[in-house]
């Protein structure tokens, strides 16, 4: 896809990432709580959001994954992102992946951009079903995609290796409500 759509909510607008954005991808991702649960380690350097930025652009213009930018509505400054990926579209199946800067954890932003990524996929996207994979100690992410619909479909030992420890996930998912 050239160019992401711009989505919107009540406080937050879902859009299409840009270099101007790199300082803020940093603050996000350079924040250990962030990525603690997550197959990636923190950010070191700004670089490294360069990097995201280079891989999210070609992943767009591949049409192999999406990632928005998910910015404060008022300011436009970037708080997050909602991603989908493993796009598996002769079965019309992807993975869904979000993360929030964690000093505005807990105020719903989570909820409310990654809820209206899932519509824009079931309605525009011709996706049919969507997965996520969650470590069982990230309650945060499991509580959002539970309030979202997703159900606990498994458990998977040992799925990552992350810093030397292996970290299990919940496998859940979430077929498109009005067909289910
Ligand atoms: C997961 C994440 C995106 C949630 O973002 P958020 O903006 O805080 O989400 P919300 O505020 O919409 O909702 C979080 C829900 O989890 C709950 N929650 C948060 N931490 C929790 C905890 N430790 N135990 C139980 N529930 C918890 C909140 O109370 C809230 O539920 P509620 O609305 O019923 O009160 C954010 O924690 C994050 O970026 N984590 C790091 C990246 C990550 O783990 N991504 C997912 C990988 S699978």
């Amino acid at each position: 896809m050239e160019q992401l759509p711009t989505l919107e909510t009540p406080r937050l607008v879902l859009r299409q990432l840009e270099l101007r954005d790199v300082p803020a991808l940093f603050g996000v991702f350079s924040n250990r709580r962030v990525t603690r649960y997550t197959s990636h380690p923190p950010f070191a350097a700004m670089q490294d959001a360069e990097e995201l930025l280079t891989r999210i652009d070609c992943g767009r213009l591949g049409d192999v994954f999406y990632e928005w930018g998910i910015a404060d509505q008022k300011t436009d400054v970037v708080v997050g992102t909602v991603t989908l990926f493993h796009w598996e579209r002769a079965h019309h199946r992807a993975d869904l992946g979000y993360a929030v800067a964690a000093d505005l954890w807990n105020r719903g932003f989570g909820t409310e951009a990654v809820g209206r990524a899932i519509e824009y996929a079931f309605q525009e996207l011709d996706l049919h079903r969507l997965e996520a994979d969650v470590d069982p100690r990230n309650a945060g992410s499991l509580r959002l995609l539970e309030k979202l619909g997703f159900v606990r479909e498994g458990f998977r030992p040992h799925t990552y290796l992350v810093d030397g420890e292996w970290q299990d996930s919940v496998l859940l998912g979430l077929v498109r409500p009005d067909v289910r």
